[in-house]
């Protein structure tokens, strides 16, 4: 695709106008648009850039080595920060969504800023902003700010860096294709989005080690179902929840008191409304029969039929 690689080109050339010898500092998610970037500014920048990869142990089943797996090869200078300790503890006992939400993007920052002074110093800081997010900040907090979003947050003073933002007047699509340009493979590339404070909004209450191994394993199921059964690509984001609930089951001869686990799957244009997505029944009862046959924390799997509104996509 001309464009495509001509924009490619311009994007590279801008970069390196900007930046000259300076280091630069980046974010890693694990999603599309902040992996797109790190393959640009690699080669763009080589080993001027480092990109920090937090993971806060509320990440999907696998989710860290798929990032690695995907980065390092293609020349990125990737440092991977085991953080969980610090933002499980953090999170001990809490069950407010909003609380949750502020203590791990209050934990990222910390976390952020002790990498940034160990590998600096930085003089550029390096943001997969879009289109779309700039004219939603320039917009203020609208109705798609109603839960509070901390995936960046403000630095201290002496963390002052200047912004590169070479993504700022490009579309998700045009961001997928560059990432395709530019290699990244297409589970990382077609990736659903994933919210910044991971499984932490997908467990319903406090947040236990053991809760969010249950949920891993059922996520992943679910998911890698999806892709078996070509359904991934037909729905707009799909996600698992652990409910708090806990219900009577039967199991050999024995009853059961475990969990109830939520699947939940929509189709959307643009995240701000969504329909729930009309997943074959077969399908249904396939991974049911797999998420209780495997994972014995759950007897007992429900399908989400609401749309938004009212509901939203996340439970919290
Ligand atoms: P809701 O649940 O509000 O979500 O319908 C709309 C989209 O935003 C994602 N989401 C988040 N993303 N930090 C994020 O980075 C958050 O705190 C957060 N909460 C919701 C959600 O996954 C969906 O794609």
């Amino acid at each position: 695709d001309w464009t495509a690689e001509h924009i490619v080109e311009e994007l590279i050339a801008d970069v390196q106008e900007k930046v000259g010898s300076g280091k630069v500092l980046l974010g890693i998610s694990g999603g599309v648009d902040s992996s797109t970037l790190a393959l640009l500014l690699a080669r763009a920048v080589g080993e001027q850039l480092t990109a920090v990869f937090i993971d806060h142990g509320l990440l999907r089943l696998g989710e860290r080595e798929q990032v690695e797996q995907a980065l390092r090869p293609l020349g990125v200078n990737l440092v991977v920060v085991d953080a969980s300790e610090e933002f499980l503890g953090a999170l001990d006992g809490v069950s407010d969504p909003e609380q949750k939400r502020k203590i791990i993007g209050r934990e990222f920052i910390r976390a952020f800023e002790r990498e940034a002074r160990k590998y600096g110093p930085f003089e550029f800081l390096a943001q997969g902003t879009l289109y779309p997010d700039v004219i939603e900040s320039a917009g203020g907090e609208g109705a798609a700010n109603i839960k509070s979003h901390h995936n960046v947050g403000g630095l201290p003073e002496d963390l002052a860096f200047k912004l590169v933002e070479p993504f700022r007047t490009l579309f998700k699509d045009e961001v997928r294709e560059i990432a395709r340009l530019l290699g990244l493979p297409d589970h990382i590339r077609l990736r659903h989005p994933f919210p910044g404070p991971g499984l932490a909004i997908r467990i319903l209450g406090a947040i236990t080690r053991e809760k969010i191994d249950i949920l891993q394993r059922v996520d992943d199921i679910f998911i890698s179902g999806l892709r078996e059964y070509d359904l991934y690509n037909q729905t707009a984001q799909a996600l698992a929840v652990l409910t708090p609930i806990q219900s009577v089951g039967v199991m050999g001869d024995e009853r059961t008191y475990s969990y109830t686990v939520a699947l939940r799957a929509v189709t959307s244009a643009d995240f701000m409304t969504a329909e729930w997505a009309h997943l074959p029944y077969d399908f249904l009862s396939t991974i049911s029969s797999r998420i209780v046959n495997h994972v014995h924390e759950i007897n007992r799997v429900v399908y989400d039929i609401t749309s938004k509104p009212p509901a939203t996509i996340e439970w919290e």
